[in-house]
């Protein structure tokens, strides 16, 4: 459902509200802003304990004609309260909201007095309300007799006065490509091909007037991209890398941002076990945080130049696929021994990396990928794995995952850990064993990109089956890394 988010410092009249929020702490929650009436059947929530301001417990009751429903959420201690545990809270609330189905709500901002809050409070409630509002429901049929709005409107009515529309529309943006991401990986792949994707940056491209280029198969052939041509030339649908260019002339530094985007991942010839294959149509997720933060970059205009590159493929076992033992030259001029055809993101990635280091020379260059299953296993679904050649940007982009609440975890890079990969054959080889398989995947990737400042980020674990984070879907993908990005962007020096 779209929300379409007002800001109001006038007082709650008690005109029809078909729903209000109230958010409350659970030490002294403020009701001065209610009516006598309403007062009351909110003390008497607390007085009979059926509503404690617990944070992130809520409450919905029915007290009047003028306001038929009335949702308390819970603030928890106020001077606990942090930007990712609202953002949870609020999230939590937004999914009761459009589930009850309303054209329009209010919701009661309480009086918050943390300094790191008050500046920015507007735009993560905005944040947190899209997000939290966000289904996919592209693949469900209408149910014509009854069919779902598609819009709400909410107000947020603060009558501290302590946010503005702009910080609020500044927090719709960041969801807005947040939710743009999460749709593009849930989208199953028979609906999104690489061409399909392409189809998306185009018109990304002419909305948000950015420079668009696609480098087609024959491009890449004569380039000498071989490790990227290697993974699809067992797939019927052509690959393409896709390259976004948001640039302004006063601006003096320039990101490259690059997303892994398989389509699908089958594995190719060293083919995947069957249980959970579906789950592989995910493997496009690095690409969409790109798409995502390319859409939102779009719209906010920072002061930084941002290049969002795109490695859009399938891995599949088709006839002319890539066997075990083949051994092909990278755009880098390395030639690699493929081992196993499923670790086929480094090889895309590879060569992808290195045409941004080359032809566009960054500051610095991030890329995101649903890398490793290793992954998964060290850190779960709540922290994304880290490698860098350049421990500064890296610090820059621990600091974005704690300020956007998209966790980081630095994983080491010691030399002997790249061992692994020396070469039997090829100077290299595309896995490096079953010890330490983030970590070696990062490494292999560190061989291409130039001495550029570079960070990896592995969310094999976090761009989908994340659970109880309030502002996440309870299936399906997350969309992580478009508000860490754009976070990053925002402060990077
Ligand atoms: N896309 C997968 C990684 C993945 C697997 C992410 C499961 C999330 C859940 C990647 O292409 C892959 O298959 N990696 C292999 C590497 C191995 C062959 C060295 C893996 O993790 O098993
Ligand atoms: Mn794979
Ligand atoms: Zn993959």
């Amino acid at each position: 459902m779209k929300l379409v988010i007002k800001y109001s410092k006038e007082k709650i009249k008690s005109t029809k509200n078909q729903c209000l929020v109230l958010f409350l702490s659970d030490t002294k929650p403020s009701l001065s802003a209610l009516s006598p009436e309403l007062k009351a059947v909110v003390q008497q929530a607390y007085k009979i304990k059926s509503f404690s301001g617990k944070a992130e417990s809520t409450l919905t009751l029915y007290p009047n004609q003028e306001t038929s429903r009335l949702l308390l959420v819970g603030l928890g201690e106020l001077k606990n309260l942090n930007a990712e545990k609202l953002r949870r809270i609020v999230g939590i609330a937004s999914r009761i909201l459009v589930g009850m189905d309303l054209d329009s709500a209010n919701i009661l901002l309480p009086k918050i007095t943390k300094k790191t809050l008050v500046t920015e409070i507007g735009s993560l409630v905005s944040e947190a309300l899209v997000l939290g509002a966000y289904e996919f429901r592209a693949f469900k049929s209408e149910n014509l007799e009854n069919p779902k709005r598609k819009e709400m409107k909410i107000t947020i009515n603060d009558l501290e006065e302590s946010t503005t529309q702009l910080a609020i529309q500044q927090g719709i943006i960041r969801a807005e490509g947040v939710n743009f991401a999460r749709n593009l990986g849930n989208t199953p792949a028979n609906h999104l091909t690489p061409n399909d994707l392409a189809q998306e940056a185009k018109d990304l491209a002419e909305q948000y007037k950015l420079k668009i280029s696609i480098l087609e198969e024959s491009d890449m052939k004569q380039l000498g991209m071989n490790m990227f041509l290697g993974v699809s030339q067992g797939s019927s649908e052509p690959a393409k890398l896709i390259c976004l260019e948001y640039k302004k002339s006063e601006n003096t530094k320039t990101l490259a941002i690059v997303g892994k985007g398989v389509t699908f991942d089958s594995g190719g010839i060293s083919i995947k076990p069957s249980a959970n294959m579906d789950e592989m149509k995910f493997d496009m997720c690095g690409a969409a945080a790109v798409m995502g933060t390319m859409k939102s970059v779009g719209e906010l205009n920072p002061d930084v130049n941002v290049i969002g590159f795109i490695a859009a493929t399938e891995n599949m076992p088709g006839a002319s696929a890539q066997r075990p033992g083949d051994i092909v030259t990278s755009y880098s001029g390395k030639t690699v021994e493929i081992l196993n055809t499923d670790a086929e993101g480094r090889l895309i990635l590879g060569d992808t990396l290195t045409y941004a280091a080359r032809n566009y020379s960054p500051d610095a260059i991030i890329d995101l990928a649903t890398l490793t299953g290793a992954a998964v296993i060290a850190l779960g679904h709540y922290a994304t794995a880290a490698i860098t050649n350049h421990d500064e940007l890296l610090s820059q982009v621990v600091t974005a995952g704690n300020n956007s609440g998209e966790r980081i975890c630095p994983m080491p890079n010691f030399p002997e850990y790249a061992e692994a990969l020396t070469g039997k054959y090829g100077d290299l080889q595309n896995i490096g064993g079953r010890d330490a398989g983030t970590i070696t995947a990062g490494l292999f990737l560190k061989n291409f990109v130039e001495d550029v400042p570079w960070v990896h980020l592995d969310i094999a674990g976090t761009a989908w089956g994340v659970k109880n984070i309030g502002y996440i879907p309870h299936s399906g993908a997350t969309g992580v890394g478009v508000r860490l990005l754009l976070n990053f962007i925002e402060n990077w020096k």
